[in-house]
Order: C-alpha cells, then structure tokens, then sequence
C-alpha cells in the first residue's frame, strides 16, 4: 500500500465551532468528534433559531388564510424556494418542488413521470453505486412497466466505469439515466456534465441524485443540464424532514401531480379535479413550513461560508483523511485513495475488525462514524464485502479530528 505524504497544516474548521451548539459536548467523557456527516449534518444555531423565531412569531397554515400571519408565512416559504432556486441556479422557483428528502423526490420522478413515459422493453441505466433511494424506486417501476435496469459497473479502484457508461448508451439507449453527483460510499464524484449531455445525445431523460453532492460543491442544475435533481436538506445543515426536487419546467408541466388532496388542486368537483399549476401541484397536504424556513437558513449560511470554499475545506480534508489513512498498512479505503474528483467521504475496512466493532470501539473515544452497507447493498456485494466503516466531514470538521480518528484506529487494531 502507498503511504501518502500528509500535508502538516493544519486544517480549521471552515465554520465558526460555536455556531454549532452540539459539537461543543463531550460523550462517554471525551469530547465528540463527529464524523457522520454524510448520514445527517449538525445544525448551526442560525438554523434552529430560524425555526424556532418562526414558530414564536408567524406560524399560520400556508396559502390558506387572508389574515397576517398567514401571509407572513406564506411569503417566507415562497421566498425560501427563491432563495433554494437561486442557490442551485434554477431558471425559476417554480421549478423548485419542496418533498420530504431526496428519497422522496426520486420516487415522485419514478411515479408520475417514469409511469407516464417507460413502458415495456424501456431500459433504464443506473450505476453499481447508487444508494437504495436511486434503485429501489426503479426496481418498482420495473415492475409495473416491464422495463429494464442495466447498470454502469465501478472500477476495482471506486471510479465509475465511464467507458462502458459510454458504450451502454450507445448499445442500449436507455430512455431514462440516473446516478449520484457523488456516491455515499466511494465518495467519487463522477463526470455528470460529459455524462448528462452523453445521456442527452442518446435520447434520454437524465436524474442526478445530489444528495451527497449538493452540500459541498457549488450545484449549477442549468450548467450541468441535468433534467431533475433530488437532494435533502438535512444533509446540508438544514433540518430534516425537508428535500427539494428541481424539474426542468417543460418536464414538470407535462407530469401528473403526485399525491392529490388539498394545496395541489385548482378545482375540485364530485367527480374531477384540475390540478395547480407549479409548483404547487406537487405539494399535497400542510408542507413542512418551519423545516423550508430552516433550510433556507442554512442555504444562506453556506452562501455566506462560500460554496467555493466549502468545496476546497472538503478537498483539503479528504487529502489529508487519505493522507492519514494510508498510514494504516491494514486500513484499505473502499474508493479512490487520491483526492482527485472525490469528496470527503471516507469507506474503509480493517483487517481483523469488523466495521461494526470498529465504530462501537471509536464510540468510546467519542467518534462517531458509521458502519454497515450504506444503503448500498449492490456496492458491498460489488466489492465482495457485507459492510465498511466511513469517516464523513464536513465544514466544521478539523484535521486534529481526522487525527483522533487515526489515533482510536491505532487503538482498536491493536485491542484486536
Ligand atoms: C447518495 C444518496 N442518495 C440518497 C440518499 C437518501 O437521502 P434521504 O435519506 O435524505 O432521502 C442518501 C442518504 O444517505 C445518499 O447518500
């Protein structure tokens, strides 16, 4: 194995620490070294404040009542879209669809737009590293329409296969292509640009899954081309139960709703209904007002960290995690051991160790990582693996914490 030379500056964390009211506590005694990032990010406080000034001052249902406070609330949710619309540079916010999460919006797309247009014979090209969320809701519409899946394999080296994306495009022509901006897992992040407009030469109808994505790197949807991206907005320092679906506008006006009830309609007779038009068409039911006015605080505060910068913390840090890491003869990284177009998400197995052990050990040094597949079975059984260890960061996240990770690995190899 490669030892990589470690840069000796020392990485700070890009966000103010006291911005972040849960990374100040100790667990088990020691203090937290959170590295779980890509499975959910911390709040700042500016984020659970937002939230918490809206339910003291304006809370109202939504574009219901013709009174005060429901028109504050109102505004501030359709500002929020604006805000949300501008960060990814949308044409416009009506493109913006508020969902639940990224799994959320993937299977909007599958069951309004998949059930219109893929039928019997459609292939649909997925890649060998997708999360659950950008499988399983094509596995089910599969299913119902007769279509079939084909996937773009990864290199033994955690890189997708691009020749043979390529070459499938151009044998199988699939009618719908959907992969992640940057895998949950490798942490590779693949060409999407030269992979969309490949894509569109083919014919189909491109999804990328930003979930990982959208909250390190500057996400451009109209520079990209991409014709819908899902992402969450827990991962990205906003709370949960939030996700955004972006739909090209043409797409999204052609599809059918998704749930029907309130909200989502024009009209309603005993036995029809018209439906809104964007985006509302797509939001069915009282929204998660206060979680839109806590992600947009927390767009704002990654606008205002800089996106340029979040993007170059994350790379600093993921060369020097490797960096680290490849000092460990019986750590082997599952991905790219370069930092080149990977994020700082970080898969790894010990020898001897089973993940599980080796988290539940680097608990009782207060670091938190995670353990188990991922939600990406299809990877481990690539990989020929049941599970990995994965050190995620983020812009809070400091070298001297990658340090603590190294030093309780040390630890727990040696208990072993
Ligand atoms: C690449 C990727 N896609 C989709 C998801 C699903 O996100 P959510 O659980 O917020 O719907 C995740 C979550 O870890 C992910 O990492």
């Amino acid at each position: 194995m490669t030892v990589h030379k470690v840069s000796t500056a020392h990485i700070k964390s890009l966000a103010p620490r006291e911005d972040f009211p849960i990374l100040a506590q100790s667990v088990r005694g020691v203090p937290l070294v959170f590295l779980d990032s890509a499975a959910s990010s911390q709040k700042p406080r500016q984020v659970i404040d937002s939230m918490s000034q809206y339910y003291e001052t304006c809370h109202a249902n939504v574009h219901r009542g013709a009174y005060y406070l429901s028109e504050q609330a109102s505004a501030r949710y359709e500002n929020a879209r604006i805000t949300i619309a501008k960060f990814i540079h949308a044409r416009s916010a009506k493109e913006i669809i508020y969902t639940r999460n990224t799994t959320e919006g993937l299977n909007v797309i599958a069951q309004t737009w998949g059930l219109q247009n893929i039928h019997s014979g459609d292939v649909i090209l997925l890649t060998e590293m997708e999360h659950h969320s950008n499988i399983v809701p094509w596995q089910m519409l599969a299913q119902r329409s007769g279509a079939k899946l084909v996937y773009t394999p990864v290199t033994d080296d955690g890189r997708l296969d691009t020749d043979t994306y390529y070459r499938l495009l151009r044998e199988q022509t699939p009618k719908l292509v959907s992969f992640s901006l940057m895998s949950n897992v490798l942490g590779v992040i693949p060409p999407a640009k030269e992979m969309i407009a490949a894509a569109h030469s083919a014919g189909a109808v491109v999804i990328c899954d930003g979930a990982q994505y959208t909250a390190h790197y500057p996400t451009d949807v109209r520079d990209l081309d991409c014709d819908f991206l899902a992402f969450s907005g827990h991962k990205m320092l906003g709370p949960t139960g939030i996700g955004i679906l972006y739909g090209k506008r043409a797409l999204l006006e052609a599809m059918p709703p998704f749930l029907g009830g309130g909200d989502m309609i024009r009209e309603v007779h005993l036995q029809s209904f018209s439906a809104a038009e964007l985006p509302w068409k797509f939001e069915a039911g009282t929204p998660a007002i206060a979680e839109v006015i806590g992600l947009e605080a927390a767009i704002m505060y990654l606008q205002n960290l800089q996106m340029t910068r979040v993007a170059e913390h994350d790379r600093a840090i993921t060369e020097y995690a490797l960096g680290r890491l490849s000092e460990l003869p019986w750590a082997h990284v599952i991905g790219p051991v370069s930092a080149e177009n990977r994020g700082a998400t970080i898969s790894f197995t010990i020898d001897g160790l089973h993940p599980h052990d080796a988290a539940t050990l680097l608990d009782r040094d207060g670091i938190a990582v995670r353990a188990g597949h991922h939600c990406a079975q299809p990877l481990m059984e690539r990989f020929n693996i049941p599970a990995t260890a994965r050190a995620s960061g983020y812009v809070y996240t400091t070298s001297d914490e990658i340090d603590a990770l190294i030093a309780s690995l040390r630890k727990a190899h040696a208990a072993f």
